[in-house]
This record gives structure tokens, C-alpha cells and sequence, in this order.
């Protein structure tokens, strides 16, 4: 039997904008992604409402929500606010598919930088965004609310080619 080549869902990406519909299953994810939950319908109604808010939802072939993101797109940057998978579908390119989206929105609207903050202690988040050419360059001492550091990532396009321009680290993470 003829082998078919693996497809991830950044080959084919189920992405589309969240909808009013997608809220309980998007409070789901991150009510179980989440330590510090305190999401709630409100909130993603209200970041739904704003204009600079934009929210994704990446769903399976089989039509179910798996992964989201929220993110702010102000002026020429865009700062990541929330990227989470369902614990059931991790590592299966699903955070990666969206923020390959959030890149080529941000190339689409000439975005200069894309930035976010990630706890220091969580790793799988920051090898995700590693991979996709961003890097270290501050710390928020005790920027979350259990007093843990948040530390800036941060991906950087040059303004002529739109090319996503490599940058050393600024800071060491222990
Ligand atoms: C971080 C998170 C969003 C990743 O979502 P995901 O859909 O599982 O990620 P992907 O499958 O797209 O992973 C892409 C790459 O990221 C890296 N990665 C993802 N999870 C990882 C882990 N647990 N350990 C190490 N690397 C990891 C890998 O390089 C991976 O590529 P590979 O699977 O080919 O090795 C997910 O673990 C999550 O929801 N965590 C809780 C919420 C959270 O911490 N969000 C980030 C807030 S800043």
C-alpha cells in the first residue's frame, strides 16, 4: 500500500476567527492550560469587541476546537496576549499552525516586531517560539500574578525585505 505523506495542520491550517459560538470550548483550553484561570466569557467577549484585538481558533479535520490565540495589533507591532492548545491535542503543530498565522498577518500589515512574555519556567512554550526565529530579550520580574518572571520575546522583521531578521539573545535564561 502506497505510503501518504504525515500532514501536519500547518500544511493545512484549520484556522479561522473566533466567533461568539467558540467561547465555552476556548474557556475550556484555558481553564486546562492555565494555573492562574480567570478567563471568562465576559472577557473574550469584550477582546472580541476591540479593534485591535484579534482572536483564532484552529480546529481538527474533524471540526474540533483545538488550539487558540489572542493577540493585539497596535500600530506597527503585534503582542501575543494567549496561545493555548487542548492537552489532548499538543504536539501536533497546532500552536505552531497559529503562530504562522500571527507572522504572516504580521508581515501582511508591515508589522515591525512581534512580541509576548512567557513564564521562565515554561519551556515548551518557549522552544515553540524559538523555533520560529524569536529571542530573549528582557525580564518582567514578577510580572505574573504568583510573583513568577515573565520573560519578553521577541521576533523582529526588516523593514525592507519583511524577512524575519535573526537576534542574539539579550538576556540568560537560567
Ligand atoms: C505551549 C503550547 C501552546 C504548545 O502548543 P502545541 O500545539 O502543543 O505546540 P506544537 O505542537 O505546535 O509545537 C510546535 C513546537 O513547539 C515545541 N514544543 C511544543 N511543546 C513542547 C514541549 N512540551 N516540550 C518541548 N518543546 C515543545 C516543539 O519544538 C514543537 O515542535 P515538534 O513537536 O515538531 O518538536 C501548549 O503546550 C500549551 O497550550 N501550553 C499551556 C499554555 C501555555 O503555556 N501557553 C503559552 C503561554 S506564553
Amino acid at each position: 500500500m502506497e505510503m501518504l505523506p504525515e500532514r501536519s495542520p500547518s500544511d493545512v491550517p484549520n484556522i479561522a476567527a473566533m466567533r461568539s459560538e467558540d467561547i465555552a470550548d476556548v474557556l475550556a483550553i484555558d481553564a486546562a492550560s492555565f494555573q492562574s484561570h480567570r478567563t471568562t466569557t465576559d472577557n473574550l467577549q469584550e477582546e472580541m469587541d476591540r479593534p485591535w484585538s484579534h482572536l483564532w481558533v484552529a480546529r481538527t479535520p474533524q471540526g474540533q476546537l483545538a488550539a487558540f490565540i489572542v493577540l493585539w495589533h497596535v500600530a506597527d507591532e503585534v503582542h501575543v496576549l494567549n496561545v493555548a492548545t487542548d492537552p489532548s491535542f499538543r504536539r501536533h503543530g497546532y500552536a505552531r499552525a497559529l503562530m504562522h498565522h500571527t507572522i504572516a498577518f504580521a508581515k501582511k500589515h508591515e508589522v515591525r516586531l512581534v512580541l509576548l512574555e512567557v513564564r521562565r519556567s515554561n519551556g515548551a512554550a518557549m522552544a515553540l517560539y524559538r523555533t520560529l526565529g524569536f529571542s530573549a530579550m528582557g525580564v518582567r520580574r514578577g510580572y505574573y500574578s504568583d510573583g513568577e518572571d515573565g520573560i519578553e520575546m521577541m521576533l523582529t522583521f526588516d523593514p525592507k525585505t519583511k524577512e524575519i531578521v535573526p537576534q542574539p539573545d539579550e538576556i540568560t535564561i537560567a
